[in-house]
């Protein structure tokens, strides 16, 4: 019998990849059954890029491109040539247009460093502590063409620490993150999430509230 092949990863990043980093490592671990069949950047100067081999990587600079709408649909197509089963946007800084959210809607989820609904966009940590908040940390949700807006799956939390700045609460939050998306994506490739419109479907019910990270790296729904 021939083994089922592993479910297709596209990741998308603009910077570090320290993102990308867990999931690869998660996968050599055998913690998570997928392939990384690519890695996708706006930036040619990404190190994320590097964390790949050469003929996993795509990128082209956003920057130089005329047109928005041209970017998008470069994308859109080499993404779709590697024939990803989940798109996975992993410290990706540009917003995705509305004809890329269309085509791979219902696989695409993000990494957000907040937890969303609260602080969507840029500078999530320095506005989490302006606010004078006890609590930050990140979400993972189902893009859709509004920013960082879409059906929220999982989250991790984090205290906010008197002396905190937003380096140092950023920090805090990325040790997070990396479990975080891993056990997310782990959800996505077994074939147990589903996004119906602003509702996210665990093994086809609809989740009240986002699943909570615990201190092992498993995912739990949220105490109420
Ligand atoms: C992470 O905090 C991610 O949530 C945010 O940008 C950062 C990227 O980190 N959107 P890395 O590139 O994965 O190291």
């Amino acid at each position: 019998m021939t083994p089922t092949p592993f479910p297709r990863l596209a990741v998308l990043a603009s910077g570090r990849g320290s993102n990308l980093q867990a999931l690869l490592d998660a996968i050599a671990a055998s913690t998570l059954d997928a392939q990384v069949v690519g890695v996708f950047s706006d930036r040619p100067d990404a190190p994320a890029l590097q964390r790949v081999p050469a003929a996993l990587r795509w990128a082209r600079d956003a920057r130089a491109c005329a047109r928005r709408e041209d970017f998008d649909a470069a994308l859109a197509g080499a993404v779709a040539a590697c024939a990803p089963d989940w798109i996975v946007c992993a410290g990706y800084m540009r917003i995705l247009g509305d004809a890329f959210v269309a085509r791979f809607r219902g696989r695409l989820l993000n990494i957000h460093p907040s937890l969303l609904p609260k602080y969507p966009g840029l500078r999530t940590h320095a506005r989490a502590l302006a606010a004078g908040e006890r609590e930050h940390g990140a979400s993972v949700h189902f893009v859709t063409p509004e920013l960082d807006a879409g059906a929220v799956i999982a989250q991790a939390v984090v205290p906010v620490r008197p002396d905190d700045t937003p380096e140092r609460l950023a920090a805090r939050v990325l040790t997070v993150e990396h479990p975080l998306l891993v056990a997310t994506v782990a959800l996505a490739t077994s074939g147990r999430l589903a996004e119906c419109g602003a509702t996210v479907l665990l093994d086809g019910h609809p989740l009240l509230h986002p699943l909570r990270l615990d201190s092992n790296g498993r995912l739990h729904p949220e105490e109420s």
